[in-house]
């Protein structure tokens, strides 16, 4: 792509990447995603924001060919698909001064090899002036690493905010057109990348209440020129009132877990509560990630394996734990031939949600009718607990 203009001197750069499906080698990208870098020509100096993964950068060496000097390279994020071609384009502009926070300062030399004399650090709050263009740097730690800051271009009204509101979707869309579209992929970046840091964000939001905003920039995915559409998206993620959902992650062996599974699904429509439900064995487990963000209660299905939970539920719990949604109730369901600690393995593995852990239903072999009685429980205990807490 050639650089594509935003407004007069700002320039859109880096890549699309259509082809990439998995990111971090861990997260699946159904969408592709793209790596954003930002052109500011000030009427005295000019400086480039982020750039692009490494094996992308002859595209933006070929964005930059007019560019004759770069006087600042700004790194918001020193993780790797934002920085990798920091190198090669301070081997481009090596007068150029590399600017970022005094923590990602040590980051970018440990992951990138960058001379430490290259790198001028600014704190919060602090501008940087092209001229007729002016950058505030606001840090904001946690979005996802600990070095993390945006910038506010205040003549333009324009926040550049890396990783932080961004998803990860290849478009030649500038700005966004299909708000569903980037409704569902914001979120899908938020649960599995941002909603760790939750308190974190929710005062990075607030702090953000303050600046007049025209657009929001990310360095993935198209731009905002609407920006109440992701900010509202976020607090809602953030903060907003759980929902009336149970989200079943769930594995099946024989069909006994399965058969539970079944029985709990219709029991709970019955009592109006809506279920979301993901066979582990073929769930996309961004869209798994997505539910978690706000649903009420997550049940977890497993079968016993060598005296444990399946391996595949065991990934889905320890995921959950890390993710740290909001989710109030928890539970586990299943079923096992002769014995096992299915149960207390995986309640053992979720330190970190602060849930109310409701009580579990084990099957042994197929379920009886006494096994489909706890269910039926369950179902109407999930249902009072999600009216109690006015769960929408
Ligand atoms: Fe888009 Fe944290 O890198």
């Amino acid at each position: 792509m050639n650089p594509r203009k935003i407004k007069e001197k700002i320039h859109l750069m880096g890549s699309i990447d259509w082809n990439a499906r998995l990111f971090d080698e861990l997260i699946p990208l159904p969408d592709g995603t793209s790596y954003n870098a930002f052109l500011i020509e000030g009427s005295e100096k000019t400086a480039l924001i982020d750039t692009v993964e490494e094996p992308f950068f002859p595209e933006l060496e070929n964005q930059l060919k007019d560019v004759a000097k770069l006087d600042y390279l700004i790194s918001l994020h020193a993780e790797q698909d934002h920085s990798g071609s920091i190198p090669a384009v301070l081997a481009k502009y090596p007068d150029a001064k590399l600017v970022t926070t005094p923590k990602a300062k040590g980051m970018l030399i440990d992951l990138l090899d960058i001379a430490e004399d290259s790198i001028v650090t600014v704190a919060d709050g602090e501008t940087l002036s092209l001229g007729d263009k002016t950058l505030e740097f606001i840090h904001m730690p946690w979005v996802h690493w600990p070095e993390t800051m945006v910038a506010y271009l205040k003549e333009d009204k324009i926040l550049f905010s890396c990783d932080f509101l961004g998803s990860h979707v290849a478009t030649t869309d500038i700005f966004v057109t299909d708000e569903a579209r980037t409704y569902e992929a914001a979120k899908r970046y938020y649960a599995e990348i941002m909603m760790p840091f939750r308190p974190m964000i929710k005062k990075h939001l607030e702090k953000l209440d303050s600046y007049p905003i025209d657009i929001i920039a990310p360095s993935h995915g198209p731009l905002y020129d609407r920006p109440a559409f992701i900010l509202d998206a976020y607090k809602d993620w953030v903060d907003g009132t759980l929902k009336n959902i149970v989200v079943i992650p769930y594995v099946s062996m024989h069909q006994s877990t399965h058969k539970m599974v079944d029985f709990l699904v219709a029991a709970l429509a019955e009592q109006g509560v809506k279920v979301e439900l993901f066979n582990l064995t073929v769930t996309d487990i961004g869209k798994l990630a997505i539910t978690l963000v706000d649903a009420g209660t997550i049940v977890i299905g497993t079968p016993t394996v060598l005296v444990g939970p399946h391996p595949a539920a065991a990934y889905c719990t320890f995921l959950a734990n890390a993710l740290r949604p909001r989710t109030k109730y928890l539970s586990i369901i299943g079923s096992y031939g002769w014995g096992g600690k299915a149960v207390e393995t995986l309640a053992g593995m979720i330190p970190n949600l602060k849930v109310e852990i409701l009580d579990p239903v084990l099957s042994k072999g197929y379920p009886t009718q006494e096994v489909f009685a706890s269910l039926q429980k369950l179902a109407e205990t999930i249902a009072a607990k999600h009216k109690e807490q006015g769960f929408v």
